[in-house]
């Protein structure tokens, strides 16, 4: 069935669990399964849970909320959005971050896609040796040093392109429905496994038990830009899409699920990562690589493990796929909408834009490992500029927009869809979005810098 109906001006998902399916989709990616787990690893597991548990559903939810009422009120992109509800101020500017935040990360999520591609055509072919540590770490290095990884980073644009190439309609919307439930089915199934690892208990202290004395600034503005990445926040994506929401998705619940099954699903990788970590003797403060080298050995004790690895980097780069997709809608509509280029023509400059930061970014684990910019690597400084710096700076402005600027009435059709539902939290939602977030992110900001 196709679930979005294009109408003249703009398409529209016809179903709530499109809607659903789609942001869930454009949410789940990477972030949960690479990025959690090592940023969890090197802030110290529980402490770190904890901070970005309580950012996702303290400033997390009203932001998404906030990037739902936006969209849908307006049905534009985040420019449009910005400019329809406050016509004689340039709040509109704040596009500006989203869009550099989403070709940032563009670059450097197509190098980690990039790598699920290798892990997956080795795996198919029987070519990944981790039978012990020796061979196994040699060939890990092999393929995400050197210069392997540009081909592969090529390769998984190319994939985005082609499937954006097919339009909002067909592309987006298939892959989700079908497949973030086998992801979630897969997860679980690893998860049972990871019960049978030796250090299974240690593991789980690890990422459950938090040292209150390990929460630094860093881990806070770390698990700050987890919870933004992880949700697709503060970039315009997730109020792209609900440009895409029909009259009827209700806009409270689907922020609470996105961020539950987004949270849930980066809870299961710790369990499953973890374990692992510990019984294989490889540290949690690995950084970027650790999953890609913690995640074969666990495939090598499986009966049948070729099997399990390849179908789990399939799905892993599918996943990775509804996530880039989403974040490549904003330079689209961004072009389209505002340079008034074709689609194509938009769609071929973001695309290349994203090379040349991908080519950069795969080269940071070989060539240019030594060229380093704030004593960070390109793919680091992508990474930190836009998950700690950019994306909670575009929520700040969003919720403060939204808190401060757009009339309650606004806000009260939106979240009880026409009056529709009632929404009896509005009040906590506007309070949210006026003060709790944008202080708590401002705070967080001045903290990292050491002015607090
Ligand atoms: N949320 C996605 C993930 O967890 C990444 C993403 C960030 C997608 C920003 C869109 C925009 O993998």
């Amino acid at each position: 069935m196709e679930s979005l109906q294009n109408k003249k001006e703009r398409a529209v998902f016809a179903t709530k669990f499109a809607a659903v399916a789609t942001t869930v989709g454009s949410a789940v990616g990477l972030g949960n399964i690479w990025r959690f787990p090592y940023e969890a690893g090197i802030h110290g597991g529980g402490a770190f849970l904890i901070c970005y548990m309580a950012f996702v559903f303290l400033i997390g939810v009203p932001v998404l909320c906030s990037e739902f009422i936006m969209g849908r009120q307006t049905r534009s992109n985040i420019f449009g959005a910005y400019r329809k509800l406050h016509p004689r101020r340039p709040w509109y500017l704040a596009g500006y971050i989203g869009i550099l935040a989403s070709l940032l990360i563009l670059s450097f999520y197509s190098v980690v896609a990039g790598w699920t591609i290798e892990y997956f055509t080795s795996s198919f072919l029987g070519n990944l040796d981790f039978s012990d540590t020796a061979t196994g770490h040699g060939q890990f290095m092999e393929m995400t040093t050197g210069w392997r990884p540009v081909i592969w980073t090529i390769i998984f644009l190319l994939c985005n392109f082609l499937i954006l190439a097919g339009g909002v309609t067909k592309g987006i919307e298939r892959v989700c429905n079908v497949l973030m439930p086998l992801l979630f089915v897969i997860l679980i199934a690893f998860c049972i496994n990871s019960f049978t690892m030796p250090k299974f208990q240690e593991g789980l202290s690890f990422l459950f038990r938090p040292d209150f004395s390990k929460i630094t600034p860093s881990v806070l503005l770390g698990a700050l830009g987890q919870a933004f990445f992880s949700l697709s926040l503060g970039l315009g994506c997730m109020m792209t899409y609900a440009s895409y929401f029909s009259n009827n998705t209700r806009l409270g619940r689907t922020a609470v699920t996105t961020a539950m099954l987004d949270s849930l699903v980066a809870i299961l990788a710790g369990v499953i990562i973890f374990p692992a970590v510990f019984s294989f003797g490889i540290s949690p403060e690995a950084g970027p690589t650790l999953v890609f080298e913690v995640l074969p050995y666990i495939f090598n004790q499986l009966p049948g493990g070729a099997m399990w690895s390849s179908l789990f980097f399939l799905l892993l780069f599918l996943a990775s796929l509804t996530s880039t997709v989403s974040m490549s809608e904003i330079s689209i509509t961004y072009f389209c909408e505002e340079k008034k280029m074709s689609r194509r023509k938009a769609l071929t400059v973001s695309s290349l834009i994203a090379l040349c930061g991908g080519l950069l970014c795969a080269l940071s684990f070989g060539p240019l490992s030594t060229v380093k910019l704030g004593g960070m690597t390109f793919f680091d400084l992508f990474d930190y500029c836009s998950s700690n710096i950019c994306l909670p700076a575009g929520g700040m402005i969003c919720s403060v927009f939204t808190g401060w600027y757009i009339k309650r009435s606004i806000i009260q059709k939106q979240m009880t869809d026409h009056g529709k539902y009632r929404f009896r939290m509005i009040g906590l939602l506007v309070f949210c979005l006026r003060y709790v977030c944008p202080t708590a992110i401002f705070l967080i900001f001045l903290n990292s810098i050491g002015i607090l």
